[in-house]
């Protein structure tokens, strides 16, 4: 059953990865342009300090899949790409792994691919701190990525009814692991007071992973006969408005949901990223043509990111956070509503 809703999320996410999509917020972010600011494509360094590693660039290959034979193809595609690219890689969530070892080795191929490269364990939160040093050490993982995800299990049949224990289950899994977590949500988004919490609960890292891109409330939705939660279709805040409102204390921030662009990567990282995280956009180039593919589009985002860069004149990421950024749009009024300057 479990390894079929795994074929059918990779089917489902697959089919809405070739819809076009605005609603991720980024097209309402704007840089202002000064002629004279840039420096030389060739001074820029890309690489990011990130819990637990350096990242050669500030992009993740982030949570999707594994747990069947067609899924765990998909992940040595991921994990070649990652490999030849130098990017950093999550796994899907590898609870199915921890209960059927059969399907193990559709994840360990996160790891046999990629030898030296970061790699995120990724598990649900409600996991036990056992299971979750199990996730660790199937993929020799560098950091655990626990995923928050209430809304898809509300509208997953099969899904969990009970969230009020979640923060002590996060809090007892970061005591119980020997590497940083990082806590993502799956396109909903993390407010300010999620983020806050975050920080409380000992929390390294924070994927705000926001609307807007591949939409779990749909796939969930797809996979019921009879639909039912047509209403939840546009919940939650996008990464781009999440990463406005974070407090200033927050975890280390990731931001991905509905990332297009080397353009959309470079707005997520004026506003606060670290790195940021694509999973629809770069499945769909996988699915269509493999690792070949999939470093040939990496290998031009790091490019037009580190182009964007210098016409920013912004010699690292971090400088990014300097520029002239304008908000405007449906983000504008989040941030008016939200008391955001
Ligand atoms: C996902 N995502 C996901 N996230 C997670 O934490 N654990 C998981 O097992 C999965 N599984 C999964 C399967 C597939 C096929 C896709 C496309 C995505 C969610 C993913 O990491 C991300 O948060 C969202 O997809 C939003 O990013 P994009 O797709 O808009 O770039």
């Amino acid at each position: 059953m479990s390894s079929e809703r795994k074929d059918d999320h990779l089917r489902l996410a697959g089919d809405q990865s070739r819809l076009p999509r605005s609603g991720a917020g980024f097209d309402d972010i704007a840089f202002v342009h000064h002629a004279l600011a840039g420096i030389d494509v060739a001074d820029v360094d890309l690489t990011v300090r990130m819990p637990g590693g350096r990242w050669d660039a500030p992009l993740l290959i982030n949570a999707m899949t594994g747990g069947s034979d067609a899924t765990g193809r998909v992940n040595r595609e991921l994990a070649v790409a990652a490999r030849e690219t130098g990017l950093a890689i999550a796994s899907g969530s590898v609870s199915i792994a921890l209960g059927d070892p059969s399907v193990a080795g559709t994840f360990r191929v996160l790891r046999d691919e990629n030898p030296d490269g970061y790699v995120l364990a990724n598990l649900g939160v409600e996991r036990s701190p056992d299971d979750a040093r199990r996730a660790v050490d199937l993929l020799q993982a560098d950091a655990l990525q626990v995923h928050v995800n209430a809304v898809q299990e509300i509208v997953m049949p099969e899904g969990s009814r009970s969230f009020a224990r979640w923060p002590a289950s996060l809090e007892a899994i970061v005591a119980a692991v020997d590497v940083p977590v990082v806590v993502k949500e799956v396109g909903f988004g993390l407010s300010a007071d999620t983020l806050a919490l975050l920080t409380d609960l000992g929390v390294a890292a924070a994927d705000v992973a926001g609307r807007g891109g591949t939409d779990f409330v749909q796939i969930e939705n797809a996979r019921r006969p009879e639909g039912g939660y047509e209403h939840l279709f546009g919940w939650g805040q996008t990464a781009v408005a999440c990463l406005l409102e974070a407090p200033a204390d927050a975890p280390v921030l990731i931001a991905s949901g509905g990332v297009r662009s080397p353009l959309d990567v470079v707005r997520a990282l004026a506003l606060g990223a670290r790195a940021v995280g694509v999973s629809g956009g770069f499945l769909r180039t996988a699915l269509d043509g493999g690792a070949e593919a999939l470093v040939a589009q990496i290998r031009e985002w790091q490019a037009h990111v580190a182009a964007l860069c210098a016409l920013l004149g912004a010699a690292t990421p971090d400088d990014l956070l300097h520029t002239d950024v304008i908000v405007g749009g449906e983000t504008a009024d989040f941030c008016r509503a939200r008391g955001v300057d």
